[in-house]
């Protein structure tokens, strides 16, 4: 049963830049996908299409059943929902420590400062970043701040990880630390998307789905040769 769903899905910005074209791809529930390709091949724009943070030009996009050409105001907070985002240019807020930066989309969603708490605490401690509760998220490690930033995406329970190079900042330790995370999350039945530049981490994927320059060339397994 597909989750998230293209069909001949393109994606133009201002400028005429063709980022994505025609691309066609079915996700299914439960499953590791990770996206490769050089910069510039259209990771970054595929992960925010699905997050509704851009919208398709073109083709047919849906997510856990929503129509992504028809998301506006309203539907737009249902669909978050069922998302955990862990997003390069959605950083920790430093005005405010580590548990509260990981209560606010639960505050913002409506939960109550006690369950948005607890909530909170549970996520970190399956991070293993309980300990720095309190902390400023300046006053972390980038591996520290990523794992915070993975509590944040998940303390709400969502069906879909959506992460864009989560492990780019961080040593080959950290990034394998951090991808271990967000597979067990894929584990409890999570369906993950994650871009990656990194081929190492590659060998727990169902599915590996290579882009470039806006298209898709291929899709392979970890151990398998490149075929469409
Ligand atoms: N907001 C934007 N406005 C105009 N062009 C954009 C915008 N965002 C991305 N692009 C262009 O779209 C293409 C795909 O960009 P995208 O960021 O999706 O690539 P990427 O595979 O994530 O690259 P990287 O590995 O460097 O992160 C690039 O040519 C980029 O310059
Ligand atoms: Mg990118």
């Amino acid at each position: 049963m597909s989750i998230i769903s293209f069909s001949h899905v393109s994606k133009k910005y201002a400028g005429d830049v063709t980022a994505l074209s025609e691309i066609s791809l079915d996700i299914n529930e439960g499953e590791l996908v990770f996206l490769t390709g050089p910069s510039g091949a259209g990771k970054s724009t595929l992960l925010k299409l699905i997050a509704g943070m851009e919208k398709p030009s073109g083709g047919m996009l849906q997510v856990s059943g929503q129509d992504m050409r028809k998301l506006n105001r309203t539907t737009l907070p249902f669909l978050r929902r069922k998302l955990g985002l862990i997003m390069q240019q959605q950083r920790l807020l430093n005005d405010r420590n580590v548990l509260a930066n990981v209560m606010l989309p639960l505050i913002i969603s409506g939960a109550t400062t006690q369950e948005a708490k607890e909530r909170a605490t549970v996520a970190l401690e399956r991070v293993g970043m309980l300990g720095k509760a309190q902390a400023l998220p300046k006053a972390l490690s980038g591996g520290e701040q990523q794992r915070v930033s993975i509590a944040r995406a998940v303390v709400h329970k969502p069906r879909i990880i959506l992460a864009d190079e989560p492990t780019a900042t961080l040593d080959r330790e950290n990034g394998r630390m951090v991808l271990d995370m967000i597979e067990a999350f894929n584990r409890a039945g999570v369906t993950c998307v994650i871009s990656t530049h990194d081929d190492r981490l590659l060998q727990d994927a169902d599915r590996i789905v290579q882009l470039t320059q806006g298209k898709l060339i291929g899709i392979r397994t970890p151990n398998s040769e490149v075929g469409a």
